[in-house]
């Protein structure tokens, strides 16, 4: 059996369309319930709903043979897995974002409120700049407001967050999509099948990037 981690809420309930229409669905899974594992026997493959940041943990340890996980929760973490389809939903960017009328004061050690310690940190190592890191679990968008940081490094989907707390994007750092990945060791013993779902899915997002 195939264990398929998918992530709980809105990108995976559009995730777990993809694999329908790809011939992989489990029916149960629209029951409404609480349960977190749904099987299709006759299939094969068995799906449980993880929390998004950890759909990582689960396929790099092989609980979960494939996964989605977010391109911004791959780079925090950097799992030892293989990446193998940009599904190209849940599109978005990570970005440095500071108030309205924001100067940088370069001759100082840039204060940075973030989730993405790891991604923070990477980008502003290869601009070579003084940070100091502020490590926040969320509502990330009040340090700067209250003089807790200069800047902060977040998630930017629509910018209405942003631009409803008199914020603005500084600069773009990466842009983030869903990603199908893989357990190295499941990828060798269950090679077929990984890659049977993995082209079925990409073959739905090249349809869909012709369309657009
Ligand atoms: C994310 C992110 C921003 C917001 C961006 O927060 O941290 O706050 O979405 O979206 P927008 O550009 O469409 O407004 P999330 O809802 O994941 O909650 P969080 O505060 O826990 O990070």
């Amino acid at each position: 059996m195939l264990n398929i981690a998918l992530p709980k809420g809105r990108l995976g309930e559009k995730v777990y369309e993809m694999f329908e229409k790809a011939g992989y669905d489990c029916p149960s899974i629209h029951e409404k319930n609480r349960k977190l594992i749904f099987e299709n026997k006759e299939k094969d493959i068995c799906f449980f709903w993880v929390k998004p940041s950890d759909v990582n943990i689960y396929v790099e340890r092989g609980a979960a043979d494939i996964g989605v996980a977010g391109k911004d929760i791959l780079l925090e973490y950097e799992p030892d897995v293989y990446e193998l389809v940009d599904l190209d939903i849940g599109k978005c960017m990570m970005a440095e974002a500071a108030r309205n009328g924001y100067i940088d004061q370069i001759q100082r050690t840039k204060r940075v409120a973030t989730k993405f310690e790891n991604i923070a940190r990477n980008y502003y190592a290869s601009i070579g700049r003084d940070i100091d890191i502020i490590h926040l679990n969320g509502s990330i968008e009040l340090a700067p407001i209250l003089g807790l940081s200069d800047v902060i490094v977040d998630i930017v989907e629509t910018g209405t967050t942003l631009k409803e707390n008199d914020l603005a994007v500084v600069e773009k750092i990466v842009d983030i999509s869903a990603r199908l990945i893989a357990n190295k060791s499941s990828y060798e013993f269950k090679k077929a099948q990984i890659n049977a779902i993995a082209d079925a899915l990409r073959e739905q997002t090249e349809q869909r990037k012709e369309k657009a």
